[in-house]
């Protein structure tokens, strides 16, 4: 093999596997927000609507609508899912419960999040 065919074999095989680890990181992301979901069907129901419900003022607003107000952005989420937020006051995620709900919420925000 000359040495320029085994350059354009490296660099196809680099190609290769750049594409890989996108498409990993990309779907680890999508874990992330399923598993977001998850624990937002679970645990945040009770008061946050879905989009599809009728608006009702004793409920806390939908997920779809939290995302689009203003400043919204991962640091915003990732700060405020570290507080106890009225009236939710007695109730506590993991750590990595509360990274995915932040996943969650920005898939959401990105391309409006629906269940796959
Ligand atoms: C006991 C009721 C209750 C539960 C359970 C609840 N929330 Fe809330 N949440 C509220 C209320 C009330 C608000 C304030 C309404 C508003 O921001 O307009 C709120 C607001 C929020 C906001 C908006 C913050 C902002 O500044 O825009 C986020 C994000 C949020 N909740 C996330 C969650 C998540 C995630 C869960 C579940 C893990 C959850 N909430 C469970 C009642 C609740």
């Amino acid at each position: 093999m000359s040495l320029v065919k085994i350059m354009k074999f490296h660099k196809i095989i680099m190609l290769g596997i750049a594409g890989l680890v996108g498409y990993a990181a990309i779907a680890h992301a999508e874990d992330a927000a399923s598993r977001g979901a998850a624990i937002v069907d679970e645990w945040c129901r009770m008061c946050h609507l879905q989009t599809a419900d009728t608006p009702d003022p004793d409920m806390a607003p939908a997920f779809e609508k939290i995302v689009r107000r203003e400043g919204r952005d991962e640091p915003y989420f990732a700060r405020f899912i570290q507080e106890d937020h009225f009236p939710m006051t007695t109730f506590r995620l993991f750590d990595h419960e509360k990274a995915d709900v932040v996943a969650y919420l920005m898939a959401l925000q990105r391309d409006g999040w629906t269940r796959r």
